[in-house]
């Protein structure tokens, strides 16, 4: 067989595993071996385009290549091992920017290439706009891990920002059309292309808050996908044709979903600076009526003991006590002794999408018991205790009643209503949103305060002594 045929096989396989790995990572079952599935595709792609053609290689170009390949896979392999769960977003922006560079790299080299060949409109096209999105999205990506590694903690906001921000875009949107329609494709103006874009995306992504940043990189990621779907129609390579479009789609969804748990309209990302007084953790002030009551380990050891129903609401707590492990023992300790026990996951509790799910996986919990908000929120009214565990935001009702707050209008765990709720958590200082939270001051609630890992243990022992 030929090699075009060959690789045309090798990049339809590589396809169809991004399209079942993808579909399989949308259940935490089977998420793992979508990762696997679709990895493995990508190998596929990588080395049937390395070897299967008919060009004239040198073995200069296949030592490059390889060092390339070996020394990018020796760091991501490392990075990806080391990196701690609550510090996943910040990696995600790296891996992305990196995504967005090959992008734009891959239009300055054929740019020269489709000028000498005199190609049509269609390929400049693809050309102008890979390099302007990958740009923005290597050099917006590289200021959301600067502000995720607390680099550029605050937000810059120049005079003006938006109007400024949104004139930038325009010009760019103008500088593609010169050079695709008009006379400009010179390679002077594609540098010029290139550093404005790389201006934009730092403009885009600096006036907003560190709090909101995995909304936008969610966002850069979908444009790292469209920059690199320009890629593959430029080389005629389905793979990464569809590779990049799957990227493209996948961030877009997951940007509106993320958008819709916070109760955020999209535009408020592009166009708006948000998340201003978000990421503060700030105490809260003592404008909240009624009293906080504590309870014991002991008397909480008492009270699930003998429940029939109790559900565990996770947060961003959990993740940073890195208490998933207690936690799990704590539900198994309960089963036992014939207690029905259940996790209630908020669509965006923690730090990133599905962070709880992955955390709760690690420490092998069940995911039948894994209930997602809209099925969960109708059992609380059955539910003798409800523990909620480093979670603040997700809980705060709040966002039901109250106009005012930054977060109405979220949807949220509807905790109040089991019978006892107990809330474990260092301090009464603020969640994410900056907020104090009317559900700790509820006649019903009683506080467990302390690190989650060194509270849930000694709840475990306290559970374990009563056997
Ligand atoms: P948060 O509202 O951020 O509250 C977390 C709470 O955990 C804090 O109030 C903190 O109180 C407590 N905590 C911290 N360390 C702890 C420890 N070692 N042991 C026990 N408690 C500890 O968390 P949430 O309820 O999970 O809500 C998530 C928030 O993040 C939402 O506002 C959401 O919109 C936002 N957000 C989420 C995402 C995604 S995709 N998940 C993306 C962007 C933004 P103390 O300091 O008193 O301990």
């Amino acid at each position: 067989m030929e090699n075009k045929y060959i690789l045309d096989l090798l990049y339809l396989i590589a396809s169809v595993t991004f399209v079942i790995g993808l579909k399989m990572m949308g259940n935490p079952k089977t998420a793992r071996n979508g990762n696997l599935y679709a990895a493995a595709g990508m190998g596929v792609a990588i080395f049937g385009t390395i070897f299967c053609h008919d060009n004239e290689v040198s073995a200069i170009i296949y030592t490059l290549i390889f060092a390339a390949l070996v020394i990018g896979t020796i760091i991501g392999w490392m990075t990806a091992k080391k990196v701690q769960m609550t510090k996943m977003p910040e990696l995600v922006s790296l891996f992305n920017g990196m995504g967005g560079a090959c992008a734009a790299l891959i239009s300055l080299i054929e740019f020269e290439h489709a000028v000498a060949g005199n190609k049509g409109i269609g390929v400049m096209l693809a050309i102008v706009l890979g390099l302007m999105i990958g740009s923005i999205s290597f050099s917006g990506s590289i200021i959301a891990f600067l502000k995720l590694n607390g680099t550029l903690a605050k937000a810059i906001r120049l005079p003006s920002y938006n109007m400024l921000n949104n004139a930038f875009l325009l010009a760019l949107f103008a500088m593609c059309a010169f050079m695709v329609f008009g006379t400009g494709a010179s390679t002077m103006a594609l540098y010029t292309l290139f550093a404005m874009s790389l201006i934009y995306g730092v403009l885009f992504v600096i006036p907003i808050g560190g709090a909101d940043m995995p909304v936008v990189i969610s966002l850069l990621n979908s444009f790292t996908g469209l920059a690199a779907a320009t890629g593959g129609f430029l080389y005629g390579n389905q793979a990464m044709l569809t590779g990049g479009i799957l990227v493209g789609s996948a961030g877009t969804i997951l940007t509106l979903a993320m958008c819709k748990a916070m109760n955020r309209p999209l535009s408020n990302v592009i166009f708006g600076a948000f998340g201003e007084s978000s990421g503060t953790e700030s105490a809260g002030s003592s404008t909240m009526k009624g009293s906080i009551k504590d309870i014991t380990t002991s008397d909480l050891a008492v009270l699930m003991n003998y429940s029939k129903k109790v559900i565990i609401v996770p947060g961003y707590g959990l993740a940073v006590a890195q208490a998933q492990h207690i936690i799990h023992e704590l539900e198994m300790i309960l089963e036992e002794r014939g207690v029905e026990v259940k996790y209630a996951i908020h669509p965006v509790a923690g730090r990133m999408p599905g962070h709880m799910n992955v955390l709760l996986a690690e420490s092998n919990v069940d995911y039948g018991k894994l209930c997602e908000m809209e099925e969960v929120n109708p059992e609380f009214t059955t539910t003798d205790v409800v523990l909620v565990v480093g979670a603040n935001d997700v809980v705060n009702p709040a966002a039901k009643h109250d106009k005012a707050s930054p977060i109405y209008g979220m949807p949220i765990l509807d905790v109040e209503n089991a019978t006892n709720i107990i809330v474990n958590k260092r301090s009464m200082n603020a969640g994410y949103a900056g907020i104090e939270n009317e559900l700790f001051y509820n006649p019903k609630t009683s506080m467990l305060f302390g690190d989650a890992k060194k509270a849930l243990t000694a709840l475990v022992t306290e559970l374990k002594s009563m056997a």
